[in-house]
């Protein structure tokens, strides 16, 4: 006996209009549920050859961070991202570091690896292996051939029997320039393997690209004065010390390098949404990273010297601008004007910078008055609109909520029923 609600074993053959049609019906859903996945026709049918049985699109709300100085280049920043304080923090750390100079950045060159793992070799399969460099190269050739054109390609390989499986890994690096590169090493790896098994006694147990990404970094810092620090009674050399302090403990305490790394993600994931990069592998190579001395530590430093506080991050970034569904999705392609159409480099150190301010910002209203009251200030424009409020009263409830000091529904409740009286 099972419960929850069955759906027809065609369904993935159904059009996204029955698909949606079914589900409003077996699950009861509501109009505004329905409307606000519904897109255009246009998206919905981009959408089905996007994912397997598409049912909607998702409307998170795109916010524009504007006002990053980055490497001397003005640039507004799309993020998307359903979070309210987001958008406004990277807006405000942005001003901030402007100030300054704004932010400096570099990347590594976009190199990617991925792994041809293979079982049952015989004990010398690593030295010929190794020997057939030049054929396995030979053979991916093709596969690179556009790469090789805009200056990337192959980059070497490596070969190693691990200790505890006695498993053969093939790694292969490559360049993928601009693109985030899954697609190419993917097939790379799977061409290698295949070369390899037809020539050698063993069998494949899997080629794919490693997210791992720790060769493909972006790297950005800024520097503050001390006398723009200054915030709620604290000195700014006392708001510097703090942050630093801060930031200490985070490397210390992996409970809390988690919500710190979390808040520097808050701006690199919401970029990469917005340009359709891929937010899993993105963030998959960020954490492993964060935890490469072998304890989860924080992604950002700071310093303070000569009455300056300095932060800085440094973190792999595979962004890309082509492949995937960046470039071919029409909103990707809208951020990506947004930002100037960058290269893949340039975007993953706008990246690196999102992320950072993110953290600063983070850093300097916790070690400050603390973030709820900016919190909860944008968030009584959620509850304003939960109890009815619409157009300009949002705005009117909202303050009324701040006023009461009561962030929920009752207190929204009667915000609203303040407003709509005149009292
Ligand atoms: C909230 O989304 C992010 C923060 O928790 C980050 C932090 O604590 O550093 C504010």
């Amino acid at each position: 006996m099972t419960s929850g609600i069955d759906l027809p074993a065609g369904f993935r053959k159904l059009s996204t209009v029955e698909r949606r049609k079914l589900l409003g019906e077996r699950f009861m859903l509501q109009q505004d549920e329905l409307d606000a996945t519904a897109g255009s026709s246009e998206l919905l049918s981009l959408a089905d050859i996007m994912v397997e049985s598409a049912i909607g699109v998702m409307p998170v709300p795109l916010g524009l961070a504007h006002g990053f100085l980055i490497d001397g280049v003005l640039r507004s920043v799309p993020l998307a991202v359903e979070e309210p304080s987001v958008v406004a923090a990277a807006s405000y750390a942005a001003a901030t570091v402007r100030r300054s100079g704004g932010f400096s950045t570099s990347t590594t060159e976009p190199v990617m690896t991925c792994q041809v793992v293979l079982s049952d070799c015989g004990v010398d399969a690593e030295e010929q292996i190794t020997a057939w460099e030049s054929d396995i190269v030979q053979r991916i050739e093709p596969l690179l051939s556009g790469m090789q054109r805009r200056g990337g390609g192959y980059r070497g390989m490596d070969v190693a029997r691990l200790q505890q499986t006695g498993l053969v890994r093939v790694r292969m690096h490559i360049d993928v320039r601009d693109a985030m590169g899954a697609n190419v090493l993917n097939s790379v790896a799977e061409q290698t393997a295949e070369f390899l098994c037809s020539r050698l006694d063993c069998a494949r147990l899997m080629a794919i690209l490693t997210n791992a990404a720790s060769q493909r970094c972006a790297r950005a810092q800024f520097s503050l004065p001390l006398q723009l620090l200054g915030r709620a009674g604290y000195s700014g050399r006392q708001i510097a010390e703090r942050i630093v302090l801060a930031t200490q403990f985070a490397d210390e305490d992996p409970e809390r390098a988690v919500t710190h790394n979390k808040g520097v993600m808050n701006g690199i994931t919401s970029l990469a949404l917005a340009t359709a990069n891929d937010t899993r592998g993105i963030e998959a190579a960020v954490h492993a990273w964060a935890a490469r001395s072998g304890r989860y530590r924080s992604l950002t430093h700071y310093q303070l010297s000569d009455g300056v506080l300095s932060g800085s991050i440094e973190a792999p970034l595979p962004f890309g601008v082509i492949g995937g569904a960046v470039g071919f999705h029409p909103a990707s392609r809208f951020a990506l004007k947004l930002l100037g159409n960058p290269d893949a480099a340039t975007l993953a150190r706008i990246a690196a910078a999102v992320g950072l301010a993110q953290n600063f910002a983070a850093l300097y209203a916790l070690v400050a008055e603390g973030i709820q009251s900016g919190h909860m200030r944008l968030h009584s424009t959620r509850l304003a609109w939960s109890a009815g409020a619409r157009g300009d009263e949002v705005a009117q409830v909202a303050e009324r909520i701040a006023q009461l000091g009561r962030y929920n529904a009752d207190g929204a409740a009667a915000a609203l029923k303040s407003v709509r009286s005149g009292q």
